[in-house]
């Protein structure tokens, strides 16, 4: 299979969980969006021309939308169709006007060199085969001096979020550390490896900083463990390859470390990430 076929492979049955779950997810990586825009954008939205890279469901291009007014053009891109199609969905459902998702792999984007305001990417670099050629197409279709920005998952155990999944999970299923420069989420959780990218590919004025923030959801625990099964593509397989007995016992173990992170009906989990960013030249 070739490398984007393998892509779509990966993504393409996750596209219906993303967007069964879209609330709790927007609810969930608000802060990130935030973040992005305060980095990438100066803050500044409203009548900006804006592309979202691996949009997935729509996000942030969705909430961008929202934000930048009837002015404002927001593009996202994704190259799993599924995904472009919920993204889609969703902005009629909203009856944004300003927001067009298209099928888009990161490295051959379909727009015009210096067309965008600012470029962004929400959890999608790190799945990137060529992450230089990926921030070098983004560098191409943005005007000059405008801003680039992307956010990445920082070290697994600063991320509960993921670790009580994933520790518990690794006692049934050992799974050996990803390969250097394997498509994997915590690829750029080393500090400066993303900046480094980010500067070979030409970006100036860059930055990295450590974003601390809450991920917080009003799931019970047991809904929160569906959705957290649902997805994540590695889980989901992991599930799939155990005995019943075995997914109970997983399931009561990954539900009473989460209800250490429960109370009063609100899930709420410290998280990390680096948001990477810079401008165009
Ligand atoms: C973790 S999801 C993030 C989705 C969304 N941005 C969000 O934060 O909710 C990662 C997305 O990256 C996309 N992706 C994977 N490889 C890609 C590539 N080479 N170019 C562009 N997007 C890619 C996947 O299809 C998937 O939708």
């Amino acid at each position: 299979m070739k490398e984007n076929e393998k892509i779509i492979d990966r993504w393409i049955e996750s596209a219906t969980y993303w967007e069964k779950h879209r609330d709790t997810i927007d609810a969930m990586f608000a802060p990130v969006t935030q973040a992005l825009i305060q980095d990438g954008a100066a803050g500044q939205v409203a009548g900006k021309t804006i592309l979202d890279v691996a949009t997935g469901q729509g996000e942030p291009a969705l909430t961008l939308a929202r934000l930048a007014g009837p002015t404002g053009s927001i593009f996202g891109v994704d190259p799993v169709p599924a995904m472009v199609e919920a993204a889609r969905r969703e902005a009629t459902r909203r009856q944004l006007t300003n927001v067009q998702f298209q099928v888009a792999f990161a490295d051959s984007l379909p727009f015009p060199a210096n067309t965008c305001d600012v470029v962004l990417s929400r959890f999608g670099v790190m799945f990137f085969p060529s992450p230089l050629e990926g921030i070098r197409e983004m560098l191409r279709v943005l005007k000059p001096g405008g801003g680039i920005a992307a956010a990445v998952w920082g070290f697994a155990d600063r991320n509960p979020f993921h670790y009580i999944f994933s520790r518990v999970m690794d006692r049934y299923v050992p799974s050996p550390p990803p390969e250097p420069g394997a498509l994997d989420a915590f690829r750029f959780a080393v500090p400066g490896e993303l900046l480094n990218v980010f500067q070979m590919a030409g970006a100036v004025e860059t930055s990295e900083r450590l974003v601390q923030f809450q991920i917080q959801t009003s799931l019970s625990p047991e809904d929160f463990w569906t959705m957290r099964c649902d997805i994540s593509e590695k889980f989901r397989s992991k599930l799939a390859g155990l005995t019943a007995d075995q997914a109970a016992e997983v399931q009561q173990e990954v539900l009473t470390a989460t209800r250490t992170h429960s109370a009063n009906d609100l899930i709420s989990f410290p998280a990390e990430i680096h948001v990477v960013s810079g401008r165009k030249l």
